[in-house]
C-alpha cells in the first residue's frame, strides 16, 4: 500500500517504519506524503491507541531530508519545501495518540527533527543526532531550531545547530533529547514494552494527558492550567474515570472501556 513505509498493525501498536535503506531513509517528497496519508489513516484507527516511528535497517533511523530534492530549490520553493515538512511533522506531533520515536543509527536533519515531533524517544546505543544543515549552507527547517531549543535548552540547541557536530546516544540522553538508551537489539522491544504499558490505561486519560502536555507551545502557564482543568473535567465524566476509581478501592485491576 505504501512505497516508501511498512505498517504493521497488532495487538493495539500500529509500527511504521521509514523503508529507505539504501538512502539511509532519507525524507523525500513520497515519505512526506506518506507520513502523512498513515497518520490520517491511524487517526481515527480504533485498533490503534500507540503508535512506534523507526527506521528500516540497523544504520539509520532517517538521514534527513533528501539532499537530492534539496540541491533543486530556491528562495521560493525552498519556503515551501519548509512549510511543506513542517505540516507534516505538526501533524505527528499533534496526533491524538501517543508516538514513540524508536531511533535506531543516525538521525540527522529532518531525521532528529521528525524524531523531535514524536512525544518522546527511545535510542540505540549507536544512535547518533545531529542537525547538520550548516554544512549544506541552509537551516533546520522542518521545526528544529524550535523544537530542539525548547527541548534541551537554547544554549545546547545553538551548539549542536551551529556547529552541525553530531552527539553519541548517551550525551543525547544527559540533555534530555531522549528518554532512554538500550542496545539495538533490544530496542523494538523496549519501545514495545512502554507502548503496552500506555495501552494497560484508560486511553481517554491518555490522550487528554498528551493534548494537556503539548499544550505547553501554545499557551502560558495560567492559560495551561485552564485548558488542564477543562480536560480534567472531561475525564471526570468519563466511565473510565469511575471504573479507575472504583477499581482502586475494590483492590481490583481496572478494566477500562476507553469511554
Ligand atoms: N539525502 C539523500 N541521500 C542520502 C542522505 C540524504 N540526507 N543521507 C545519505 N544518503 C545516501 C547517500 O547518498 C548514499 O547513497 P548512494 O549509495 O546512492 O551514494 C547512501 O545514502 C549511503 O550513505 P553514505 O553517505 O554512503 O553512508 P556513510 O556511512 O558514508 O555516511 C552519513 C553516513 C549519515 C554520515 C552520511 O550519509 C551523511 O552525512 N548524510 C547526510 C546527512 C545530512 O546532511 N542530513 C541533513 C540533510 S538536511
Amino acid at each position: 500500500m505504501f512505497s516508501t513505509l511498512l505498517l504493521e498493525v497488532q495487538n493495539g501498536i500500529a509500527k511504521i517504519t521509514i523503508n529507505r535503506p539504501d538512502k539511509l531513509n532519507a525524507l523525500n517528497k513520497d515519505v512526506l506524503k506518506e507520513l502523512k496519508e498513515v497518520f490520517d489513516k491511524l487517526k481515527d484507527d480504533e485498533s490503534v491507541n500507540v503508535v512506534i516511528l523507526t527506521g528500516a535497517g540497523e544504520k539509520a533511523f532517517v538521514a534527513g531530508a533528501d539532499i537530492k530534492e534539496l540541491n533543486a530549490l530556491d528562495a521560493s520553493t525552498g519556503k515551501d519545501f519548509s512549510l511543506n515538512g513542517q505540516n507534516v511533522f505538526n501533524l505527528i506531533e499533534n496526533f491524538n495518540k501517543p508516538v514513540i520515536a524508536a531511533v535506531n543509527g543516525f538521525a540527522l536533519g529532518g531525521g532528529c527533527e521528525i524524531a523531535l515531533t514524536c512525544h518522546f524517544r527511545i535510542a540505540s546505543e549507536n544512535a547518533k543526532f545531529g542537525q547538520p544543515e550548516v554544512n549544506l549552507g541552509i537551516i533546520p527547517g522542518y521545526g528544529g531550531t524550535q523544537r530542539l531549543a525548547r527541548l534541551i535548552g537554547k544554549a545546547r540547541a545553538m551548539e549542536i545547530i551551529l556547529t552541525g557536530d553530531m552527539i553519541d546516544a548517551k550525551t543525547a540522553f544527559e540533555y534530555g533529547l531522549v528518554n532512554k538508551v538500550v542496545s539495538s537489539s533490544e530496542l523494538i522491544k523496549t519501545a514495545e514494552e512502554i507502548a503496552n504499558k500506555i495501552l494497560s490505561k484508560g486511553q481517554i486519560a491518555v490522550r487528554m494527558s498528551l493534548k494537556a502536555i503539548n499544550a505547553i507551545n501554545e499557551l502560558n502557564q495560567s492559560e495551561g492550567q485552564k485548558f488542564e482543568a477543562e480536560l480534567f473535567g472531561m475525564c471526570c465524566g468519563t466511565q473510565d474515570f469511575k471504573e479507575g476509581t472504583a477499581a482502586f478501592l475494590e483492590k481490583r485491576k481496572p478494566n477500562f472501556k476507553n469511554k
